[in-house]
């Protein structure tokens, strides 16, 4: 471990009353906690300045590079309160080893697994009473939004010799107000979301970016989200833009599209591979072509879709649109039983519900 991460606690944090009030009823992405990891890399002196100082805005030149050319990564995981108190992640070995394959393919520099997992707890050590308790049900927990970017003043394009790293927190419920409601998604034949070569492997803001106009598409079709095929040849499903996809079949087949490099490898869709086989499930890592799905969803042969992230866990699929027809949904009102299962299984091992087998849980607090 190379960074170590002071804390200077906040002049102004929220009162107890406050806090509770947003605890109560969370959303997603709109309430930050109190304080903020931020740490430097510079090419002459590497990782320093490792800090955990009050949440509040951000001081960059206004030629700072990631404004121009989007240099900038970031990751999404949570923390959970389990029934005896303590606060866990799930994976963040896995959102660090991600991180540095993004950073990888946008010229940022590498952060030691150590150093992330760190600044994860120094944040969550100073925020934990931001860490929604379990009791009640539900799915509430801080959300942790580690994040690199290029804040070097400089407008030439190369990679820039001084970066920032940050980690913010937000308590977050469901992603989808609607709950375990099915999701409609809109079948994008106009637009790619990423193609060979390109960043869509990477979790980087350009790509969430470049998604934006088609999700527009999709909600003035009325639709939740937005299906991407892959951008040569417009034929196999890639995934949703914030979300992987998975295919329950007839015959007892999980299938996920194979990854094949603009693809975002999700952590949450790598453990329902795992977790799958563990509920006598055959997974499957292939390609599928999108007439598969128009196909398979009215002769039965796919029983269940499913999307998955961390964010929003598992969401049950509903109907399918394109520019001219759609496909039926298969998810009922609050999606199938193999959807729910996994979900189940997914949010008890994240809970402490259900023993961690895999060894998939690390303590933060
Ligand atoms: C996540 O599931 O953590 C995501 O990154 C999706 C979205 C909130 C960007």
């Amino acid at each position: 471990m190379t960074l170590s991460f002071p804390v200077t606690p906040a002049a102004n944090p929220r009162s107890s009353q406050e806090r509770d009030e947003i605890l109560a009823n969370p959303g997603f992405g709109t309430n930050f906690t109190d304080h903020m990891v931020v740490a430097t890399w510079s090419a002459d002196e590497g990782w320093h300045d490792g800090k955990v100082v009050e949440y509040g805005p951000i001081t960059l030149m206004p030629s700072a590079a990631v404004l121009h050319y989007a240099q900038e990564i970031f990751e999404g995981l949570k923390a959970y309160r389990h029934e005896d108190g303590s606060v866990w992640s799930f994976r963040p070995e896995a959102n660090a080893q991600r991180l540095n394959r993004s950073a990888s393919r946008l010229a940022l520099p590498q952060m030691d697994e150590e150093d992330f997992v760190g600044s994860l707890r120094a944040l969550v050590e100073v925020d934990k009473d931001w860490v929604p308790s379990a009791s009640g049900g539900g799915e509430k927990s801080l959300y942790l939004r580690p994040f690199m970017y290029a804040s070097e003043a400089f407008l030439g394009v190369r990679p820039a010799r001084e970066v920032t790293y940050s980690v913010i927190a937000s308590p977050a419920g469901a992603y989808f107000a609607g709950g375990l409601k099915p999701v409609t998604l809109w079948l994008s034949t106009q637009y790619a979301r990423a193609g060979r070569g390109g960043t869509g492997a990477a979790k980087c803001g350009g790509n969430y970016a470049s998604s934006l106009a088609p999700q527009l598409e999709g909600i003035e079709q009325g639709c939740d989200q937005v299906v991407f095929l892959d951008a040569s040849t417009q034929t196999y499903i890639e995934e949703l833009g914030g979300m992987n996809l998975f295919f329950v079949m007839k015959d007892g087949r999980i299938i996920t599209p194979q990854l094949t490099g603009s693809i975002l490898e999700g952590v949450t869709r790598a453990s329902i591979l795992e977790l799958s086989k563990e509920l006598g499930l055959d997974p499957r890592e292939e390609q599928i072509e999108i007439e598969q799905w128009k196909d398979g969803v009215r002769s039965g042969e796919i029983q269940e879709i499913f999307a998955c992230g961390t964010a929003a866990v598992v969401t049950p699929v509903g109907e399918l649109k394109w520019d001219g027809g759609s496909a039926p949904s298969t998810a009922g009102e609050g999606g199938g039983e193999v959807t729910k299962s996994i979900r189940e299984r997914l949010l008890d091992i994240q809970y402490g519900r259900a023993e961690d087998i895999h060894g998939w849980m690390t303590r933060l607090v």
